[in-house]
């Protein structure tokens, strides 16, 4: 499984990026925003921390207005991925980027159909949004369970890039239901170091060491 960093902040990226753990990046207009920063000059330094696929997501909502943006994301830098909104015009945009073997991550997915039209428009990730499924009191893992599925039926090469994650569960749940890729905040990936059985055997063995001496 590949892990992504979910931020527009840039230091959370370098403390992320110093564990060697860190595949890519994903961002968000909100992300973006909270950075209060440009999108293009966030995602600019970002490419020269991590040498791996970075989403930097549209704005426009015509298919015009998106094509547009995307060129000019693209031209940032090559390991720029395209993010583009589950709509009409997102997946319309999606082939011709795809066509074009520009990369692409279709966000906002919700449901098995929108998975499986992102597919079969050759997007290169699907965004599910599991945290936000089960805010609403829904399953955000069956999502990725059943997009798997249908993704294997078929040898749908798209990426499962399991997103709004919110706590280390749903990197093991995601983990176990074969999702390719999770994308955490910096708060979850710390968390995943964690066991407290970890804490107290190292406090002892570092105790029984100081005896020995
Ligand atoms: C990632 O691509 C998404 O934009 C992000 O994971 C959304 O997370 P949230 O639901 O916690 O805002």
């Amino acid at each position: 499984m590949e892990f992504f960093i979910d931020t527009g902040d840039v230091e959370e990226i370098k403390t992320a990026a110093k564990w060697g753990l860190i595949n890519g990046v994903t961002t968000n207009p909100s992300l973006i925003a909270k950075s209060g920063r440009k999108q293009a000059d966030v995602i600019k330094e970002i490419s020269e921390i991590i040498d791996g696929p970075i989403s930097a997501e549209v704005i426009a909502t015509d298919v015009d207005g998106m094509l547009k943006e995307a060129s000019e994301l693209a031209k940032i830098h090559d390991n720029v991925v395209i993010k583009l909104p589950l709509t009409e015009a997102g997946i319309t945009v999606c082939k011709m980027l795809s066509d074009k073997g520009i990369k692409t991550n279709v966000t906002l997915c919700f449901s098995p159909n929108q998975a499986l039209l992102a597919a079969k428009n050759g997007a290169t990730y699907i965004s599910p949004f599991i945290g936000r499924i089960d805010d609403i009191g829904h399953d955000g893992m069956a999502l990725i369970e059943e997009i798997r599925t249908i993704y294997d039926n078929y040898g749908f090469q798209t990426q499962i890039l399991a997103a709004s994650v919110r706590h280390s569960t749903h990197v093991r749940d995601a983990a176990i239901v074969g999702a390719d890729v999770a994308t955490m905040p910096l708060n979850v990936i710390q968390k995943l170091f964690k066991h407290p059985l970890t804490d107290i055997g190292l406090e002892t063995f570092l105790k029984d060491h100081q005896k020995s001496l």
